[in-house]
């Protein structure tokens, strides 16, 4: 979202938010767009052609601290399983240190932006986190309601601090109650919000800058070799990588991370995937699968989390609840927790496969990950997303141009 889109959205959501407070329907809402023709794309619901075997396959980590050897390029590489639920394999020494330090040159070189994150459902969604439906907005409801209306990770000294600058928290019982609401004007909250994230930019969902490197333009000896070993070690069809080539290059400075979120979309979601259709419509990221490279020594923090790896199911709400999709504070509460190391390689699968088509299925929600935050010097990875639709005669059609990130 650019900056005057975020303010748009807040001078027109947070009004929204504190008036269904104010008459008392604090509860969850969430408004969700329709798929239209405008698009560009037809709407319709997955085709499944159950004549056609299976193509998409995962590779089998067995058990957690299972070690397969891979060989990629003629060298042998040890693939271990660090994680069953998600599937999570790591590979050491995948890049050479002139490799991963060739890949941040190509980068720089390109020049990197600030990243931006790109929730579609961020937008057209509002989220009034009044647990109780007390009427009241406890510290910890507010920070949710904040949360996921806004993108913006404050703790509660940072609301306490909003409480006595607006003076909202008239009888120091820091719950915001509905007659407390009633005397405040949602643009000063607005403008504090607006205010104080601009000061502190850590306080977002993501802070990182990034490039993309399309190996099909610059034609680069050593980045294709990297192409050729992702397919290799992946075994889907390579037209699947050579459409959708591009690596994304992301640098973390110090303070910076990228909460807790999903890499794809929900399947139910009845958006076309985004690598089928224009830029800046409506869409869904279609990651099948996350290959992710760690392209130097992180001097301190800069895991990459799964927080809810191996738990026995996933509740979103009581997830947002616990706090823990902030991983500046919660990194080490995560249930998998991988340290950053040059050259190392982690992948995993964000869908399941279905087996009625043998394509892709349902995102896996176990996928939920994120950067922890760097506390000292810089950390630089490059990620590869393997994109695969709904649609599958279109990913396998080589005359089917995809849009490009
Ligand atoms: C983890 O699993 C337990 C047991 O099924 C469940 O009660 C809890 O809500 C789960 N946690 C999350 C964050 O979904």
């Amino acid at each position: 979202m650019t900056k005057r889109g975020m303010d748009t959205f807040h001078l027109i959501v947070l009004p929204i938010v504190l008036l269904c407070c104010v008459v008392g329907i604090c509860g969850e809402t969430e408004v969700h767009g329709t798929c239209t023709k405008d698009d560009g794309v037809d709407c319709g619901s997955t085709s499944s052609s159950l004549e056609v075997s299976p193509i998409i396959t995962k590779l089998d980590g067995v058990e957690v601290g299972h070690v397969q050897d891979v060989i990629l390029g003629g060298k042998t590489h040890q693939m271990t399983t660090l994680s069953m639920k998600p599937q999570v394999l790591e590979i050491k020494h995948f890049l050479t240190d002139e490799e991963c330090d060739h890949v941040v040159r190509l980068a720089k070189k390109d020049g990197m932006f600030d990243s931006v994150t790109n929730t579609p459902t961020k937008s057209g969604s509002v989220k009034v986190m009044d647990m109780n439906q007390d009427t009241a907005l406890s510290l910890r409801e507010f920070i949710l309601t904040i949360e996921n209306s806004f993108d913006i990770y404050l703790d509660e000294d940072d609301m306490l601090k909003m409480y006595s600058e607006l003076g909202m928290d008239r009888n120091g019982d820091t719950e915001i109650s509905r007659e407390e609401l009633h005397g405040q004007d949602p643009k000063s909250v607005i403008d504090w919000l607006t205010d104080y994230v601009d000061k502190r930019p850590y306080k977002k969902s993501r802070m990182s800058r990034q490039a993309w490197l399309y190996p099909s333009k610059i034609h680069d000896k050593i980045l294709d070799e990297i192409q050729e070993r992702v397919v290799s070690l992946v075994g889907l069809p390579r037209i699947l990588i050579d459409k959708n080539d591009e690596f994304q290059v992301v640098q973390y400075g110090p303070k910076g991370h990228y909460h807790a979120h999903w890499d794809s979309g929900s399947w139910a979601e009845k958006y076309p995937c985004c690598h089928h259709v224009k830029s800046g419509a409506r869409c869904k990221s279609c990651r099948f699968m996350t290959v992710l490279l760690y392209l130097n020594e992180v001097e301190g923090g800069g895991a990459t989390a799964f927080p809810i790896a191996n738990n026995e199911t996933f509740n979103e709400n009581s997830f947002r609840m616990s706090g823990k999709i902030n991983l500046h504070r919660h990194c080490e509460d995560a249930n998998l927790v991988v340290p950053a190391e040059k050259g190392k390689a982690i992948i995993w699968y964000n869908h399941h496969l279905d087996p009625t088509t043998g394509w892709v299925g349902e995102m896996d929600s176990f996928t939920l990950h994120g950067g922890c935050g760097v506390t000292s010097g810089h950390k630089w990875i490059a990620n590869k997303w393997i994109l695969v639709s709904d649609k599958r005669d279109k990913d396998l059609d080589p005359n089917f141009k995809p849009n490009r990130a």
